[in-house]
């Protein structure tokens, strides 16, 4: 039995709904194919594909990165706006491919607004100049008469979009990324560059680019940026055909929080910061079957609860992690699967979706105290060069919680990664449940359920309702399952 004690009263952190944040790249079949295909019986008259939107509108996503990734350092923004019949096909360098600029800035913009979540571009710092991006924040922000707000009128679209959030470059570090830099040229041009667009666009958060939270390049970028910056970004994904590898490796994001953390509160403290950046996970995922193309990763449900266990994380530590980008959304690495006839979600979909459904203003502070798992995890089992062995033993539930702000509703998300159903005692700390609880839980799927797409794998999503008695909950988690519990909380 494993037992899961809440504690209302101890707040966590408030929850940014950023936490719950997509990510799409112009890459293999993300956007053109995706989410955007003209003439498409599917789509609307702007191009958008109505299945995609509907399955994306329910993950309420509150921020949306774009147009990439790797892709965007030698994306030129100014080519993908205009009459789209005059707009030029330039080579990609990221991925080897084209593209049209048929979905460019307006369209982009058009769609967050239509799925009702904020944007967040990120900047092409590879052959991208500092004169480029200022031209690009003044397109999309600018109130006044100048040249490229004046620009933005002409296509048709008069108010400025409010863009918040831009992003200083994509993995700038590596030698996949067109124009990458060393650590100490990045902090140089990426200061250059936030400075001059904070004089722009005072109110333009600016995420700087990290790595995985752990490196030197995240120690030097923190220290040079901490100053100008509201985020440090860190990218992670994990996976591996090893189950216990799987499931268990999304906890080195724990370490990366950690880490990355004490690195911003060093910085801060040495020069005497007010102001402490965050943390925006903008890329993290379940990667590691298809490397090169267009990326068309076909999920299991081991690696939903690899999916569930990264967003435990990121609710359990959201004082820090103010933004998490799920990468991607669409056909690339992605929750959502299309072809031209139908969208369907692979597992990983219900964890996110379940999630941003359940939490709520607060994450409170949750103690497992349950069986515990320290496999053998062979090092050679991941393609990616991090390990989690250190971190063992691993509770086989994994839990978060959060309440509302009148401490009046509680949610529990449980990842059970036990081969066998295990029992929980879910135990309100100085509070009572008030009276029934929802139970959500979700499994792989069985011959129930229905193939829309042959070779995109099924799960099974059943709801029922658990009576509390005072303080304690005790429901039967089965093998390999992720629960979420929505519950009152009895007026004291
Ligand atoms: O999401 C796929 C790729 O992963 C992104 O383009 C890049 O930023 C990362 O390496
Ligand atoms: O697969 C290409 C690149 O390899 C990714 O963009 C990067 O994250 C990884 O190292």
């Amino acid at each position: 039995m494993t037992r899961i004690a809440i504690t209302p009263s101890r707040p966590v952190g408030r929850i940014d709904r950023t936490i719950f944040g997509g990510f799409v790249e112009h890459l293999g079949r993300c956007v053109y194919g995706g989410l955007y295909e003209e003439g498409s019986p599917l789509s609307d008259d702007r191009g958008f594909r109505k299945d995609v939107l509907g399955l994306l509108r329910d993950l309420r996503l509150g921020v949306l990165r774009w147009p990439g990734g790797n892709f965007v350092s030698n994306y030129h923004w100014a080519d993908g706006i205009g009459p789209k019949d005059g707009r030029p096909r330039r080579p990609e360098l990221a991925w080897g491919g084209e593209d049209s600029n048929r979905f460019g800035t307006d369209e982009f913009l058009a769609y967050c607004a239509e799925l009702g979540t904020e944007p967040y571009i990120c900047l092409n710092m590879g052959t991208g100049t500092l004169e480029e991006a200022l031209a690009w924040v003044e397109y999309c922000n600018s109130a006044r008469t100048t040249y490229w707000a004046a620009k933005r009128r002409e296509n048709g679209r008069g108010a400025p979009y409010g863009v918040r959030y831009w992003g200083l470059g994509n993995e700038m570090y590596g030698e996949w990324q067109v124009g990458a830099l060393s650590a100490e040229e990045y902090v140089r041009e990426a200061t250059r560059w936030g400075r001059a667009i904070r004089m722009l666009d005072p109110g333009a958060r600016l995420i700087g680019c990290g790595k995985t939270g752990w490196t030197e390049w995240d120690a030097v970028v923190i220290d040079g940026l901490a100053g100008l910056v509201d985020y440090h970004s860190i990218h992670l994904y994990t996976g591996s055909d090893d189950y216990w590898t799987n499931v268990l490796q999304p906890h080195q994001a724990e370490r990366a929080i950690m880490s990355a953390r004490a690195m911003l509160q060093r910085a801060a403290y040495r020069q005497k910061l007010a102001r402490v950046p965050r943390i925006a996970y903008d890329e993290w995922n379940v990667w590691y079957r298809e490397m090169t193309g267009a990326l068309e990763e076909r999920y299991t449900f081991a690696d939903a609860l690899a999916v569930g266990t990264y967003l435990n994380i990121f609710v359990r530590n959201c004082d820090w992690v103010r933004m998490a980008n799920l990468a991607q959304m669409v056909n690339a690495i992605a929750p959502i699967v299309t072809s031209t006839e139908a969208a369907t979600v692979q597992p990983i979909y219900y964890p996110v979706l379940l999630h941003a459904q359940a939490a709520l203003d607060t994450a409170v502070d949750v103690h497992v105290d349950g069986p515990t798992v320290s496999p053998d995890l062979p090092p050679e089992a991941t393609r990616w060069p991090h390990s989690v062995a250190d971190l063992a033993p691993f509770t086989l539930v994994d839990a978060a919680a959060s309440v509302t702000d009148h401490m009046d509703r509680v949610a529990v998300t449980l990842v059970n990664r036990s081969p066998a159903p295990e029992t929980a005692r879910v135990v309100l700390r100085d509070a009572a449940f008030g009276g029934t609880a929802t139970i959500r839980t979700v499994t792989e799927g069985g011959d129930g359920e229905r193939r829309v797409l042959p070779d995109v794998a099924t799960a099974r999503l059943t709801e029922g309702s658990e009576v509390a008695k005072d303080a304690v909950l005790v429901l039967t988690l089965p093998a390999q399952s992720f629960t979420v519990v929505e519950a009152a909380i009895a007026a004291a």
